[in-house]
């Protein structure tokens, strides 16, 4: 990078001309397909892929990880994720039908159980040894899904490496409300993704419509923690308060953060938890989908916000239906990462220490994808936790006037890397206690 702008006399006054290149995007982390490092890495993790409410009586065609798959609830309830073309002769699924088990193909009446299964094969003489013979030999292809509060996951790796379904402490908090919501970026996952480990952003992008603390830059910190947690920290002063916000990204595309509306700094404030639990999920090398839960209680945002339009602002900061004007003038992170391209051309970029977060979690997203590709498999959120995996996404406000003593950035520093150790130090025992125990710790603090 440093040599190519040398050689091509990239800076300057008035060098735009020289600027014009293309950039290369990092394809071995922005590639999702079948057989591409990241493609492969992504494939041995569940991932939402819909919105269970959302299948009706119909096929969907639907796509995810460059595959275009059909999604579907049999008469029985249950979920099938199959392959688009029948493995007669290749029509789509998605104008098949719905039967007691399984769909069956428009075009010759051939049923496929939710596996893949064929159960039927109506066009040819029953128990004839073609039928036998295909029966035992033809599978379509399919995968697992499971339903989980509303959301549809599925698992597109091979079938002898499925992990164990990973269960956040998130779903251990008493009386949160978590509403499934899916909004959709037209763009690649990764730049999508690098906006959670990306504190500086929100004191930008967010400054006016989240609430005025969101618009300090405050004490920023990055950790890498296990060999999949990565999380950033705003440490920022409000009046005689240090408000410490923690993002998380538990990789390879989990995230949670603080709460969009619940938490301005103003209020005192201890382990407050993440507007959203969410997934940046890939459909292709150009189109993602952030599939979550917007989380409503005491301990996330307002129920006020459990609507469709609350939902976009706590994932974009502002709705989703709005004038191209209406976009320039207040841009959130859809027009932020869009913009950029349906693929970034990562190669022009310049980081600096506030992007931290990103080179480290994009080295240790391609060391996995280089692991496995020798064989390694990846270590899995299940293995964080014994029952549940504990998450550190979080508001913590707490009293602390500045002092003369102290230059005010070194006690914003010391104050958040308190609080991460409370948070650090509590990983063990059932969600509850570690809860409280987390809790009755940073009450001490102020
Ligand atoms: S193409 Fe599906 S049954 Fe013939
Ligand atoms: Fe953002």
């Amino acid at each position: 990078m440093t040599a190519s702008i040398q050689d091509r006399k990239l800076t300057g006054p008035y060098c735009g001309y020289h600027q014009n290149w293309e950039g290369e995007s990092l394809r071995e982390l922005t590639e999702v397909g079948a057989g591409t490092p990241s493609g492969e890495l992504l494939r041995r993790y569940w991932h939402p892929i819909h919105i269970a409410d959302e299948v009706g009586d119909l096929p969907k065609l639907i796509r995810i990880l460059g595959e275009e798959l059909v999604l579907f609830r049999d008469l029985s309830g249950n979920y099938g994720l199959v392959h688009k073309k029948c493995p007669h002769r290749r029509a789509s699924l998605e104008f098949g039908r719905c039967e007691q088990h399984g769909i069956r193909c428009c075009y010759h009446g051939w049923v496929f159980d939710i596996d893949g299964t064929v159960l039927e094969i109506p066009g040819e003489p029953q128990g004839s040894e073609h039928v036998r013979h295909a029966m035992e030999h033809i599978h379509l292809g399919a995968y697992p899904v499971r339903e989980f509060r509303g959301l549809l996951f599925a698992y597109l790796g091979p079938p002898e490496e499925i992990p164990a379904f990973p269960l956040y402490d998130t779903y251990e908090i008493p009386d949160l409300v978590m509403t499934p919501y899916a909004v959709p970026f037209n763009c690649n996952w990764i730049q999508v993704l690098d906006a959670i480990v990306d504190p500086v952003h929100t004191a930008f992008l967010h400054e006016s419509q989240f609430s005025d603390g969101f618009g300090k830059l405050g004490a920023i910190e990055f950790y890498h923690r296990d060999k999949i947690r990565f999380l950033g920290t705003a440490s920022r002063r409000v009046g005689e308060n240090i408000w410490v916000r923690v993002n998380e990204l538990i990789l390879p595309n989990f995230t949670q953060a603080g709460a969009a509306f619940a938490c301005d700094g103003t209020q005192l404030r201890h382990f407050g938890r993440s507007a959203f639990t969410r997934w940046v999920v890939p459909l292709d090398d150009r189109h993602t989908m952030a599939f979550a839960w917007g989380n409503f209680g005491d301990r996330a945002d307002p129920h006020e916000f459990n609507t469709l339009e609350g939902m976009q602002r706590i994932e974009q900061g502002e709705v989703l239906d709005r004038s191209y004007e209406e976009r320039q003038r207040r841009p959130g992170d859809v027009e932020a990462v869009e913009g950029m391209g349906s693929i970034a051309d990562q190669e022009k970029e310049f980081l600096l220490p506030g992007d931290k977060g990103v080179s480290l979690y994009r080295r240790q997203l391609r060391q996995l994808a280089r692991n496995l590709e020798k064989g390694q498999a990846p270590p899995q959120p299940a293995d964080l936790g014994t029952e549940f995996v504990p998450t550190y996404g979080s508001d913590t406000v707490l009293h602390r006037p500045e002092t003369s003593e102290f230059d005010d950035h070194q006690l914003l520093r010391e104050t958040g890397d308190r609080v991460m150790n409370i948070l650090f130090d509590c990983d063990e025992g059932p969600a509850p206690e570690r809860d409280h125990r987390i809790i009755s710790q940073l009450q001490q603090l102020g």
